[in-house]
Order: C-alpha cells, then sequence, then structure tokens
C-alpha cells in the first residue's frame, strides 16, 4: 500500500467554493490540558500546542476545537469558567493565544473555541456577587436561586439531580439554595435574564474580534428549563446527559432555540464563515437536527452515531437518519467517535452489552474489552467514519490508537462524577491522560519535566507518535493516509449511495468514485474488483476479514 502523503502539502481548511468549510471539515478536539505541556508543571497549555500545529497539518486536519482554557479553578477541567475573556494562568496568557490562533491560521487550520454558557464556575464574579447580595436581588436573578421545601425551606425547591451524581441544588447560608445541573461548583445561570443574554454576546464579540472561527458549544441542550421547575428523576435507562425519549424539564426545551438565532446574528456580523456547534445530547438524530436549522446553529454533534454499538443493521441505520434529518434542515451531517466525555472508541467499541459504555470504565467494571478487538474495530470504525459526507471530529489520541486507561489508581482521579457518586462511576478521566508523543522521553514527550497530571500507562511508549511516524501499519498512518484520501476524493462534499449485497453483517456503500466495504461480521467477505486505495487492517486483498474496512476504486 502506497501512502499519499504528499497530498497534505497542498494547503488545507480552504472553503470550497460557494460552500462553508464546516460543511466538510474534519475537526481535531485538542484538550489542552492533556495535548502538550511546554512549561513543565505537568498540565499541557497553550504553548504546546502551538509547538504542536505541523504535526497537526501533517495528520491533514482542517480545524481544532479548543476544549475551555478560561480562568477558572478547574473543579470540572475548567468547564467551570470564572472569567470567559481570560486565558487561565495554567494555560498561559492571551498573547498565547492569539499567537497560537495566528500560526494555526498561518497552517491553513481554522479554531474553534468552546464556550459554556448554562454555567459558570462558583468564582464567577457574577455568583460570588450574588452569594453577597440578599434573596431576590439583581444580583441573584443573574442565577437560579429559589427558597426551599418544607417548614423552614431545608428540602432543596425540586427533586432534580445532578449529572455528575448527588442534589441538583446547594443551599447556601442564608436558607436559599441555587440550582447546578452539573457540580455544585457549577451555578446554572437565568437564561431568561437579559442580562445574562447580553454578556454571552459579549462574549461571543470578545473571541469573534480576536479571529476564532466558531464556537463549541457546551451543554448546548441546557439552558432554559421549564418554567416552574417541576419534578423530574429520569428514567434508568436514561443518560444523563439527555439521551432518553422523554420530556425531561432541563434538557431541549423549546425557548433555547431561540437563544441560537440570537447568536447567528452576532456570528453574521463577522466576515469568515463563522460557526457554532452545539454539544446537545439528544436521543434521536431528528431531535437534535432541531438544533441546525437554516437561522440556529451550524453543525450538532451527532451522538446518536457515537453511542451506537458495533453492529452492520444499526450503523446503517443511524448513518441513513443522518444524511436523511440533517441535509433536511440544509446542514451538514456530522460524525463523531471520541471526545473528552466518553469512553474512548478504541475499547468502547469491544465493550459488552454487559457493559456498555455509561458512566466511564474501572478496574472492577464487567466485561473488559480486549484491547487487540476494540483497536481493530476503531481503526475499522474511522476508516468507515472519514469516508462519508459531512463534517467529522476527532478526539485527540484517537490518530494513535490511544486505549481508555482503565486502571487509574484512585487517588489519581479527579473527574467530579467519581466523588459525586462516591466512586460508584468511574467517570471520565480514562480518556483524558496525556498523550503520548516521544516514545523514550520524560512523560513520552507530553512534558519536559516528566511530569502528568494523571499517569501515562506504561504501554503507551510503543503507542508515541515517534513510534508511529514511520510504520505504515501504524494507526498514524492509517489517519494520515485516509485524511488524504479523503481530501483527494473530497469525500466531505460527497454523497452516499449503499450497495447491497454483501451481507448483514457488513456495511457497503459508494461516495463518488469511492467504494467503501466494512466487515463488522467475523467470516471473511468477498471483495468486489476494485484497486485497494486504503485498509484498516493488512490483508490478502480478496478477502475482507472480520473488523476490517477498505476503500476501493474502479480499476
Ligand atoms: C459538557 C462537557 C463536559 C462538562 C459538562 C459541564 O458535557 O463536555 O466535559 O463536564 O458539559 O460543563
Ligand atoms: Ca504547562
Amino acid at each position: 500500500m502506497t501512502s499519499p502523503l504528499t497530498s497534505t502539502l497542498e494547503p488545507i481548511g480552504e472553503s470550497r467554493p460557494g460552500a462553508e468549510w464546516w460543511r466538510t471539515a474534519v475537526i481535531y478536539q485538542i484538550y489542552p490540558r492533556s495535548f502538550a505541556d511546554a512549561n513543565g508543571d505537568g498540565i499541557g497549555d497553550l504553548s504546546g500546542i502551538t509547538a504542536h500545529l505541523d504535526d497537526l497539518a501533517a495528520l491533514g486536519v482542517d480545524a481544532v476545537w479548543l476544549s475551555p482554557f478560561y480562568r477558572s479553578p478547574q473543579k470540572d477541567a475548567g468547564y467551570d469558567v470564572a472569567d470567559y475573556c481570560d486565558v487561565d494562568p495554567l494555560f498561559g496568557t492571551l498573547a498565547d493565544f492569539d499567537d497560537m490562533l495566528a500560526r494555526a491560521h498561518a497552517h491553513g487550520i481554522r479554531v474553534i473555541v468552546d464556550l459554556v454558557p448554562n454555567h459558570s464556575s462558583d468564582q464567577h464574579g457574577w455568583f460570588q456577587e450574588a452569594l453577597a447580595a440578599a434573596p431576590g436581588s439583581a444580583a441573584r436573578a443573574r442565577y437560579m436561586f429559589r427558597d426551599g421545601q418544607g417548614t423552614d425551606g431545608e428540602l432543596p425547591p425540586n427533586n432534580w439531580e445532578s449529572v455528575f451524581g448527588g442534589p441538583a441544588w446547594t443551599r447556601v447560608p442564608d436558607g436559599q439554595w441555587y440550582l447546578h445541573l452539573f457540580d455544585s461548583t457549577q451555578p446554572d445561570f437565568d437564561w431568561a435574564n437579559p442580562e445574562v443574554q447580553e454578556e454571552f454576546r459579549r462574549i461571543l464579540r470578545f473571541w469573534l474580534d480576536r479571529g476564532v472561527d466558531g464556537f463549541r458549544v457546551d451543554v448546548a441542550h441546557g439552558l432554559v428549563k421549564t418554567d416552574g421547575l417541576p419534578d423530574h428523576l429520569p428514567a434508568v435507562d436514561a443518560d444523563s446527559m439527555g439521551g432518553a425519549d422523554e420530556d425531561v424539564p432541563y434538557w431541549g426545551q423549546e425557548g433555547v432555540h431561540e437563544i441560537y438565532r440570537d447568536w447567528n446574528r452576532v456570528l453574521a456580523e463577522y466576515d469568515g464563515d463563522r460557526a457554532l456547534c452545539a454539544e446537545a445530547w439528544l436521543p434521536t438524530v431528528d431531535r437534535t437536527a432541531l438544533w441546525v436549522r437554516p437561522d440556529e446553529m451550524h453543525q450538532a454533534f451527532n451522538f446518536p452515531y457515537l453511542t451506537t454499538g458495533w453492529d452492520a443493521a444499526e450503523l446503517r441505520e443511524v448513518i441513513s437518519e443522518s444524511l436523511r434529518a440533517f441535509p433536511a434542515v440544509g446542514a451538514p451531517a456530522t460524525w463523531v467517535l471520541s471526545n473528552h466525555d466518553v469512553v474512548r472508541h478504541a475499547s468502547r467499541l469491544a465493550l459488552t452489552a454487559e457493559n456498555p459504555q455509561g458512566h466511564g470504565i474501572g478496574p472492577d467494571s464487567p466485561g473488559q474489552p480486549i484491547p487487540e478487538v476494540g483497536l481493530r474495530r476503531a481503526r475499522a470504525a474511522t476508516t468507515v467514519m472519514l469516508a462519508l459526507p459531512g463534517s467529522a471530529y476527532l478526539y485527540q489520541g484517537e490518530e494513535l490508537g490511544l486505549p481508555e486507561v482503565i486502571d487509574l489508581p484512585a487517588d489519581t482521579r479527579q473527574d467530579p462524577t467519581w466523588f459525586r457518586t462516591d466512586g460508584e462511576r468511574y467517570g471520565r478521566d480514562g480518556c483524558r491522560v496525556p498523550i503520548p508523543w516521544v516514545g523514550d522521553a520524560p512523560a513520552y514527550g507530553f512534558s519536559p519535566s516528566g511530569a502528568s497530571w494523571l499517569p501515562q500507562p506504561a504501554e503507551w511508549a510503543e503507542l508515541a507518535r515517534s513510534a508511529q511516524e514511520d510504520d505504515p501499519e501504524s494507526t498514524l498512518w492509517l489517519y494520515r493516509t485516509v485524511l488524504a484520501y479523503r481530501r483527494a476524493h473530497e469525500l466531505g462534499a460527497g454523497a452516499l449511495e449503499w450497495l447491497t449485497g454483501f451481507g448483514d453483517e457488513v456495511i457497503a456503500f459508494r461516495n463518488g468514485d469511492v467504494t467503501v466495504v466494512a466487515n463488522l461480521g467475523t467470516a471473511p467477505v468477498t471483495l468486489p474488483a476494485g484497486t485497494l486505495l486504503v485498509a484498516s487492517e493488512d490483508f490478502d486483498g480478496a478477502h475482507l476479514p472480520a473488523d476490517t474496512t477498505v476503500w476501493l476504486t474502479a480499476d
């Protein structure tokens, strides 16, 4: 197999004439604290990102999305923001951000930042003011303060539970309670308050003026709560972020769409194609598509796709549904397999029904994934995903085939989920371990001092970028190859046509001049004639083995 690596030298991230860049872009998620640490404190930073932009350009991505780097006490790894318009000293300075942005743009890489509008940190100036102010004051009205129930208000205002476990209300010394759908250090804003609305317009403009290409919007389905805050307990099998087909008074309320229509108008004031991408966990693609109607957001993460297991029939269905529902409202379909909140797909795709992905996996979880099976399926799954029309998201480290780190010692875990459930849910630390760059360097090249905020497994020496760089069978090589062919064959802008006749456990489709065949079953599949462009595993060229995907072109 020859690699078309030279095509990565072309400028990347260019808009197609007449089509906005985000319709077809491959967007790489950087989780700053775990990407690259320049100053040796064991936590990744903006200078670390700048130093590795050439690696991202060589990988062949069009854009990056950065998880939060704003001023924050880091109670939820930066998703607890104390100042939306400044960089936390942990990550650097605003000047470091400007430098990173300018250099990314010089590489042809667009930059999306994370916006967290559902809640702030309890250390945010507004929340501190609210605590100091009296019940009923204007300062309290920016958040969701309520009196409690019971004779002395000693019971919370309703029965809502935090996504991270435990009650969604915390009581303050004067007896009132405030709502936090997440950690108690993350008070929810009251989005009915015009002051909150105006403040977020200001924040959007602050970053748009600096030149960002868009925003990934955190908990984009949660900002508006049903009037009267009625009691609600999620169904037993419901995902805590809203993945159940039921009406939840804090997820997906109608009023939330008005906020994004407003933001859409703010972005439209700027030149270039600035984009809004919704993190909205909804049970179906049809419900998700409501966030990307023409005057709202531009993209929404396809979580129904991410949560589909390694099953050909289910995958065919979610792909078909996605390619119907998103274009029906004028939006591109998006695809994603991993992010900083879910079990990495190199482990998740080998989990059993006994232990679906849920709330993280740890040493005591049932049905431990077999690493070889997980990696093989992950490579096959990514090779399917990157052939699909639309835009795709990658999560740092998946291009190295990193698995979930399952055996993190309990005393190193930091996810609030772990603490709020007394260790009953492992949470998300296992997908957030700092990534390996150089096999034989301290902290595998993550940090010059060898420090790492979560310990890296010994097996990661072999998965380091340096160990994969020149190995045609490596996962890194596979990602570079697939990304280069995706670009060369313009698959992001293409259309999908299903091919039949391969059997139930096979996924086969054509996108432009590329034929994709993926074998999710156990028996080998005879391939049609054609020239092999890329295969997720080495094989004889004629009989496609289990858990393998190929791209072919006509002879
Ligand atoms: C989103 C983020 C997650 C965070 C939560 C609260 O789901 O992706 O990491 O904990 O929102 O902000
Ligand atoms: Ca650092």
